[in-house]
């Protein structure tokens, strides 16, 4: 199947009432694993490339990669994403490189850092919408900060979404998504409790959704932090940091109420991880590097499967027939934004 615009696998999800993960992707096995779950449990997918997994893997490896997940899974829609794009160059050149979604993170200054104010987001954003559309390529914005610091990206200060304000960045930029801040942040370290209303505000997605039932609701931040999978590196000499994640009751709360792209990036980490570390421990004479790799491919192949089902998007994969990037920017060139 050639790849798909996330505009029209979200467009498909809202219809179906199903949300879609976007697995983050750095190398091989990681790509492997999220297909071999795709095209077990028949689901469209999203996988998504950071900055820093662009600059490990290199642009055309890493992009070559991913398409030849979509050449061996004709069945599974897949869109290609940039993660975390801090400036509309890095947006032009994953969708120079033939990326079908780009997410511009105006949320935060250029160096990924330090929160930017709203108009200045607004305007980086726009440019970026403007650019994107014209070639049918799909824009997720993001309002609101994150807490945590990953990989030196994040500014540590939590900035929950303002509904209302969240309502004018749509009017204003065009984007397909909105990335909110709800009080997740990235890492295995989100929570130090069970969280409730008072650490996670579901309350903030639902209010944005009745604004604005057209703009797909993106959560970051989503993984559920298993710890079991903490337990398990543990268990194999690892040491990791971690917390509580975000329940997978309330991603499912979520998407009955505008969700529609789950950022998953730490579960499949620590997933590969527990798989690898554990076949060093077990078998100290398996130097080929394939055992680990079979290891890694095989564990993130495991938590995408549960996912899959758990987001209800198991069994959409043959739903519908994917639209050319020249047909969607052709919807957007007459004022239309949706695929559907
Ligand atoms: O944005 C956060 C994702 O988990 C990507 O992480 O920048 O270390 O690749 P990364
Ligand atoms: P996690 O760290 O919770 O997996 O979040 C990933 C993410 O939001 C990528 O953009
Ligand atoms: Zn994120």
């Amino acid at each position: 199947m050639p790849l798909v615009t996330m505009r029209q696998l979200l467009d498909e999800a809202a219809a179906g009432a199903y949300g879609v993960a976007a697995f983050n992707v750095n190398n091989m096995e990681q790509i492997q694993g999220i297909m071999d779950a795709a095209q077990e449990t028949q689901s469209p997918v999203i996988v998504q490339a950071s900055r820093g997994a662009r600059s490990y893997a290199g642009d055309r490896f890493l992009y070559h990669l991913m398409l030849a997940a979509a050449e061996t899974y004709p069945d599974i829609p897949v869109a290609l994403h940039q993660d975390h794009g801090n400036s509309p160059e890095t947006c032009i050149s994953a969708i120079e490189l033939g990326f079908t979604s780009v997410m511009m993170d105006g949320s935060l200054a250029e160096d990924a850092k330090t929160p930017l104010d709203f108009e200045a987001n607004v305007a980086v954003t726009k440019q970026v919408v403007d650019y994107a559309h014209e070639r049918g390529v799909t824009v997720e914005g993001e309002l609101g900060t994150l807490g945590g610091i990953e990989d030196g990206v994040g500014s540590g200060e939590v900035h929950l979404t303002d509904p209302a304000q969240a309502e004018e960045f749509v009017e204003r930029t065009g984007v397909d998504a909105l990335a909110v801040a709800i009080g997740t942040s990235h890492g295995a370290y989100k929570f130090s409790r069970e969280p409730d209303g008072d650490v996670l505000d579901m309350e903030i997605i639902e209010d944005i959704h009745r604004r604005l039932p057209d703009t797909h609701i993106v959560m970051h931040g989503s993984s559920s932090v298993p710890a079991e999978l903490v337990e398990r590196v543990r268990a194999a000499g690892g040491e990791v940091d971690a917390g509580f994640g975000v329940p997978i009751s309330a991603i499912q709360r979520g998407i009955e109420h505008g969700v529609r792209k789950v950022n998953i990036d730490t579960d499949g980490r620590l997933a590969m991880t527990a798989a690898m570390r554990e076949l060093f421990r077990d078998k100290p004479g398996d130097w080929d590097p394939r055992g680990p790799g079979k290891a890694a491919r095989a564990g993130q192949k495991l938590i995408c499967m549960q996912r899959m089902q758990e987001l209800g998007m198991a069994g959409h994969a043959g739903d519908y027939e994917p639209m050319s990037l020249q047909d969607m920017a052709a919807r957007y060139a007459a004022g239309v934004r949706t695929a559907v």
